[in-house]
């Protein structure tokens, strides 16, 4: 029996998207600012895979975190490897760190990263499946004025691509001297509240408390607002930690408000964590347009002087933070910010004839070597319809040449503004036009 031919229309997978051309300039301009800032603060790059062994992650992260008990993407590789595509890039810089012998670098090592990472979430604005982090991680220094630095940096970053309303929220989530006992007394208050819990809330009081603080649930976020603070139980070096932290942003007058429930979904958070939000009051929807209040974070981190060990490795305290991409082009968009296009013709090559086209071919190359940016529409053949893909495309010159003026050895320049037009010699046009578009 014949099978009937089915025809398959393939779509991409839920949570992920294509990045369009008529995009492209956001994308390049958001990784060209942060190269920009991460260079001048004497960051170096790093690449790590975009998959690591599964454990790595939950060596670090913790195995009861959102990220790694929800979110990895997990698979068995044919030689029976347990891998996972990476949710997230501090443990795979650190895991890189180790293994190179990256403390030889001058201390501290500054490395910084852009790339796609994997959750595997509910996707809604601003939260996919595949998504691209900025990242930076400082490691190999406990000092707090790489704390202000680093979260200096991501404002910074955020205020050049021409971002508004910011703000910093910041808490210190202590170090494991202070946290024993403030993690009794949180979980003395919960349990007293425990039938108030939200499902995953109950889990958490059992497996990690800490985690208490972050549920976004309405009537967790209720009891939340009495539980403990871990800012009145600092141990004294993370209180003086934190106060030098506060200090240096002050310094650098960076706004920033105190959130003592701020606690991040990471187990290797160690005193400072942050995050960068952006707060603003915008129009949505279509015919019924309504004013939306929304709050996003567009990025986050923390010190996390833990993880070397954690991993089996020496004591190496570091911090670090990473921006999410998508979030800062949606609001870039939002926010209507110009970008540039990454390419616009300053002229166009109009041709004709058998002749005229070769010749044309030649010349392209001529120009473009000479840094002159050209259109053209080879594949026409109508003199009218490629003036007017010049004229679509914006060009203050077009560059015409026929059969005749390929065996005269000349180039007509129209100036298409004023529809001016003038012969000019073939060996002097590269030179005629760069000083034409100089004017
Ligand atoms: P994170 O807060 O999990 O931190 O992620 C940082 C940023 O990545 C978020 O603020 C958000 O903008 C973006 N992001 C996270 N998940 C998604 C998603 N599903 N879709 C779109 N954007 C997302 C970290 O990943 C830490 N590794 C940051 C760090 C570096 N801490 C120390 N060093």
């Amino acid at each position: 029996m014949a099978t009937a031919k089915i025809k398959k229309t393939y779509q991409k997978p839920k949570g992920t998207f294509d990045i369009l051309p008529e995009d492209q300039k956001y994308w390049e301009k958001v990784r060209k600012v942060f190269k920009h800032i991460a260079l001048g603060y004497g960051f170096d790059r790093i690449d790590t895979p975009i998959f690591e062994h599964a454990d790595l992650f939950g060596t670090s992260a913790g195995e009861t975190s959102d990220i790694v008990e929800k979110q990895m993407y997990v698979f068995k590789s044919k030689g029976g490897d347990m891998l996972a595509l990476r949710p997230e890039g501090t443990p795979g810089v650190m895991r890189a760190f180790m293994e190179n012998g990256l403390f030889n670098m001058p201390s501290p090592a500054k490395l910084y990263y852009l790339g796609p990472f994997f959750r595997y979430e509910q996707p809604q604005a601003g939260r996919y499946r595949q998504f691209h982090q900025a990242g930076l991680e400082v490691i190999g220094d406990k000092d707090p004025i790489y704390d202000a630095q680093v979260i200096n940096m991501l404002v910074i970053a955020a205020e050049e691509l021409g971002l508004k309303n910011l703000n910093i929220e910041i808490n210190s989530i202590g170090c494991n001297k202070c946290r024993p006992a403030f993690r009794t007394q949180l979980v003395r208050y919960y349990r007293a509240r425990a039938a108030k819990l939200c499902k995953d809330c109950k889990r958490r009081l059992k497996e990690n408390p800490m985690r208490l603080l972050d549920c976004k649930e309405e009537k967790c976020e209720q009891l939340k607002a009495h539980a403990p603070n871990l800012i009145d139980h600092l141990c004294e070096e993370c209180h003086d930690h934190f106060k030098c932290v506060l200090e240096y942003l002050d310094e650098l007058e960076v706004p920033y408000s105190l959130n003592s429930h701020l606690v991040r979904g990471l187990d290797y958070y160690t005193k400072t964590v942050f995050e960068l939000f952006l707060e603003d009051e915008h129009v949505e929807g279509g015919s019924e347009k309504t004013h939306q209040r929304s709050r996003l974070a567009l990025g986050g981190g923390g010190r996390y002087d833990n993880l070397s060990k954690m991993l089996g490795g020496r004591d190496v305290p570091a911090m670090g933070a990473g921006v999410g991409m998508e979030r800062i082009i949606g609001i870039m968009k939002r926010q209507s910010i110009k970008v540039a296009p990454l390419w616009k013709p300053d002229v166009f090559l109009v041709q004709l004839g058998v002749l005229g086209k070769k010749k044309c071919l030649k010349l392209f190359e001529e120009l473009r070597k000479a840094g002159i940016a050209t259109g053209e529409a080879f594949g026409k053949d109508s003199i009218q319809a490629q003036l007017r893909s010049a004229d679509r495309a914006g060009v203050k010159l077009s560059l015409i040449l026929g059969q005749k003026e390929a065996i005269d050895g000349v180039v007509i320049v129209r100036d298409m503004e004023s529809g001016s037009q003038e012969a000019i010699a073939m060996e002097k046009v590269v030179k005629i036009i760069k000083d034409k578009l100089k004017k």
